[in-house]
């Protein structure tokens, strides 16, 4: 079973049961990284307890939701290993597995309905990624955060 890591800010909150719904459905176990209600808070905090629980092995993936998943992916991308996407619809969600191998999609709840959330979060979930010519280019990205040249 997949353990996996779910975190918003305010703007992402009315997303989270949702997400956590069709996760649970999937299988998966959810740690909750918060937040808890829709009072104000930082996106970049919540990104990062996502993106470091990925990281550190704690849990195999992500789901980390602001206003427009863009802020919440831009703090989770900095967190090394992590390829954080924002997806808005099931042809991203599918893609982003096949191709990017994104073990964290960023979803934005002034952008996407909860019930496309969770349609965009099952197909993400169950898609597989294709490897191959994709491999490479994900090496390469590799290569760029390792400050290589
Ligand atoms: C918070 O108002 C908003 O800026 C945040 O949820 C997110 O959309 C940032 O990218």
């Amino acid at each position: 079973m997949a353990k996996v890591a779910v975190g918003c800010d305010h703007g992402g909150f009315v997303l989270k049961d949702s997400v956590v719904n069709a996760l649970r459905e999937l299988g998966a176990e959810v740690v909750d990284f918060g937040c808890f209600d829709e009072s104000s808070v930082d996106y970049p905090l919540y990104g990062e307890k996502v993106a470091r629980a990925v990281a550190d092995g704690q849990c195999d993936a992500g789901v980390a939701m602001c206003g427009t998943g863009i802020g919440i992916s831009i703090a989770a991308n900095k967190v090394k290993g992590i390829r954080a996407a924002v997806v808005t619809n099931t042809y991203m969600a599918k893609l982003t597995k096949n191709h990017n191998n994104a073990n964290v999609i960023a979803l934005g709840g002034r952008v996407i309905s909860p019930a496309e959330a969770a349609e965009i979060v099952k197909i993400w979930y169950t898609e597989e990624y294709e490897g191959g010519r994709h491999q490479r280019r994900l090496d390469m990205i590799s290569r760029i955060e390792g400050g290589e040249r």
